[in-house]
């Protein structure tokens, strides 16, 4: 029988193009989570549609795109710098992503925010029409459509506008804050409306779920059941969906002769240490300055270890053009160059921080060699990276501290070490702990998670999610 076709759309598509010459381009795999969970589903016959990252104003540079993406089953939707500016960087970077992780808008920023609402909700309305555009070109009756993310919660409602017999499922990859957050926000009505023309949709966690069941209870009065939301009999399914990843990818990366190498160099570049491993987009919600502060507490208040111990931060940039990104950076530097010269020797400085990203491979040995993992989002969805090193840690058994708000904390809390990374004094203690674990503990945990991160993957997860939204558009039919 031949595979279900799906159409994944998301923002980002899994490579981001750049430019070589006038009609050559060059591919690289995006970083997130997003991207790296849904490269592990394989059972369906899957095509992208999204954002290659790239301006491209010209008509030549547009067609060699279009072609070096359709190797990879991509399909590109071309936004212009303005609508890129005011919908991407705006409306979801500075004002969706902080809000749904609880951060709120900085200070500074926040009238010029309430002056440019209009504007950039109409940026992001446009660029949703223009993604189902896309869609609509590439839609063949009874394919699944599954849109993704913050980026596009407009997207349902303009699929069912084009075509209402469309299976339009949607998934979020961020928390869904508490109904108190959302309502501050002065598109709160017209998202849920436009996110509750999809049949299905699904959240990392139960939390997540209840939030937006009651976000659209309170704000738009409508009914909410265990199923999920009513609308004059019409039924929007919501419900949990617990992201994973591709485990098996990661197990079988570490026998490769030159993920071993590299293994074997960072052993010895380390002999004689315990490696503390950080990994995040260089992203406020990531805790990045607290993590390395409850570092220096740690250093402080254990001489012992000052020699001992060395955190490596891989901080991969992202989302560059905006601000508080920008400003981040410079903090997180400050602060790492101010502890190396505190702590440093002529020989070793405490921490390796690393404004890049790493390929696959030099990931996995990473992953592999790491002591203690470190994991401080002051919001998280899900993430991954956690679940990566667990994949990684069959040998090695290490431990991992993680932050009681990351969706994580919910299916790998027993195994792992929860902190609230606000509380530097607590962050440091865990350091000590882990560091200080004695094996059969640490075996314990590890094993905990070992499991969950094996079962629970993400091709089980996608899985999950298309066959509810086939069931789901079955059992409406049945009720009309
Ligand atoms: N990642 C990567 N290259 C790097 C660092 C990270 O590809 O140099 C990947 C990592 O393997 C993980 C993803 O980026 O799959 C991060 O996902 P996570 O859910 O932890 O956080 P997100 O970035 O989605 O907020
Ligand atoms: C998070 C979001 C994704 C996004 C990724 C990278 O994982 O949930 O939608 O793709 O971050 O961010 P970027 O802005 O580079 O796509």
């Amino acid at each position: 029988a031949s595979r279900e076709r799906l159409l994944v759309v998301a923002n980002r598509l899994p490579v981001s193009a750049v430019r070589r010459g006038v009609d050559s381009w060059h591919l690289e795999i995006s970083v997130g989570g997003l991207v790296s969970a849904l490269l592990g589903v394989k059972e369906f016959e899957t095509r992208w549609i999204g954002w290659a990252g790239v301006n491209v104003p010209d008509e030549i540079g547009q067609r060699a795109l279009i072609k070096a993406l359709a190797e990879k089953r991509c399909i590109p939707v071309f936004l212009d710098e303005e609508i890129v500016h005011q919908y991407y960087n705006g409306y979801c970077n500075n004002i969706l992503w902080p809000l749904f992780h609880y951060l709120g808008l900085p200070q500074e920023d926040r009238l010029a925010t309430t002056r440019s609402f209009q504007s950039q909700f109409d940026a992001y309305k446009k660029a949703n029409q223009m993604f189902a555009e896309v869609v609509k070109e590439h839609y063949v009756e009874g394919d699944v459509v599954w849109c993704h993310d913050y980026h596009l919660m407009f997207l349902p409602k303009c699929l069912k506008e084009r075509n209402r017999k469309m299976k339009v499922g949607w998934f979020l990859h961020t928390p869904f804050p508490s109904s108190e957050i959302h309502r501050t926000l002065p598109s709160r009505s017209e998202l849920l409306r436009s996110v509750l023309a999809a049949d299905l949709v699904g959240f990392h966690t139960y939390d997540y779920a209840r939030h937006f069941v009651s976000a659209c209870t309170r704000i738009l009065g409508l009914e909410g059941t265990t199923e999920g939301v009513e609308d004059q009999g019409r039924l929007t399914r919501v419900a949990a969906f617990p992201i994973g990843i591709d485990s098996d990818r990661f197990i079988r990366a570490l026998e490769l002769p030159q993920v071993q190498d590299h293994m074997k160099e960072l052993k010895e570049r380390f002999a004689g240490r315990k490696v503390m491993l950080g990994v995040d987009r260089l992203d406020m919600i990531k805790g990045i300055p607290q993590k390395i502060l409850a570092f220096e507490k740690f250093l402080e208040e254990n001489p012992n270890w000052r020699d001992k111990v060395v955190l490596l931060q891989i901080a991969v940039p992202t989302r560059t053009d905006v601000p508080e990104y920008q400003k981040l950076t410079s903090q997180v530097h400050e602060i790492v160059g101010r502890i190396n010269g505190r702590f440093g020797t002529l020989t070793a400085v405490p921490i390796h921080h690393l404004d890049r990203s790493l390929d696959f491979h030099a990931l996995c040995a990473l992953y592999a060699v790491t002591d203690v993992a470190l994991v401080t989002s002051l919001r998280d969805g899900m993430n991954l990276v956690s679940y990566e090193f667990v994949a990684c840690q069959a040998s090695k058994k290490g431990v991992l501290i993680l932050s009681e708000f990351a969706g994580a904390a919910q299916s790998l809390g027993a195994g792992a070490i929860l902190v609230n990374p606000w509380n530097v004094t607590e962050v440091a203690s865990s350091i000590g702990y882990a560091l200080n674990m004695p094996a059969d503990e640490r075996e314990k945990r590890h094993h905990h998670n070992f499991v969950h991160v094996t079962t629970h993957t993400s091709q089980e997860w996608a899985a999950t999610f298309v066959s509810e939204l086939n069931d789901t558009i079955v059992e409406a039919q049945l009720r009309t």
